[in-house]
């Protein structure tokens, strides 16, 4: 398994360099949970992650957390989903999660630790912590044969 990694991001810019370089090795089929309080970036860092795999218009990438599923079209097809208002795991299910992850698409979770006993064990878990006003601790922790693929390849661009 691959070690984890930690990044500090000192801007937004560079949480969205963060995600785009993640974003840039997406081939699909992967699934990335997202950990971390309200304002702590992982909007911003879907929106790099989704420029890297080819969304040309970051404007369309926003919070789910209405919606509860956002989907954009890359170079691979990204489920953006939010379990913040979801009551648990079935709740997702019902939305069409394992669908989501059936059709090939790269599926990221905001809130996971809302829903993580549905979430398949190779998962990439990316926790952001606010560690000052505009310091962002950014860590990633594989948990698979896939995920650690993603995060080798993350740590060493
Ligand atoms: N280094 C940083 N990385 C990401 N966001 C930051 C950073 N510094 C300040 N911010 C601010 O924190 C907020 C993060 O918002 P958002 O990505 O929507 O968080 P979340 O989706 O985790 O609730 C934005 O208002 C952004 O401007
Ligand atoms: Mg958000």
């Amino acid at each position: 398994m691959a070690s984890p990694v930690e990044y500090i991001s000192h801007s937004v810019e560079q949480t969205r360099a963060l995600g785009a370089r993640l974003g840039r090795i997406l081939t699909g089929g992967e699934v990335i949970a997202l950990i971390g309080p309200l304002g702590a970036g992982k909007t911003q860092w879907v929106k790099g992650l989704s420029n890297g795999a080819g969304v040309t218009d970051p404007d369309v990438v926003n919070s789910p957390t209405f919606v509860l599923v956002n989907e954009y079209a890359g170079r691979v097809y990204i489920h953006h989903l939010d379990a913040y208002r979801l009551a648990g795991p079935a709740e997702l299910g019902a939305l069409g999660f394992d669908e989501m992850i059936d059709s090939g698409s790269t599926v990221i979770v905001e809130w996971a630790d809302r829903v993580i006993s549905i979430l398949p064990e190779d998962r990439l878990t990316v926790t952001l912590e606010i560690a000052g006003p505009t310091e962002r601790r950014i860590r990633g922790v594989a948990n698979g044969p896939t995920s650690s693929r993603l995060l080798c390849v993350w740590e060493n661009r």
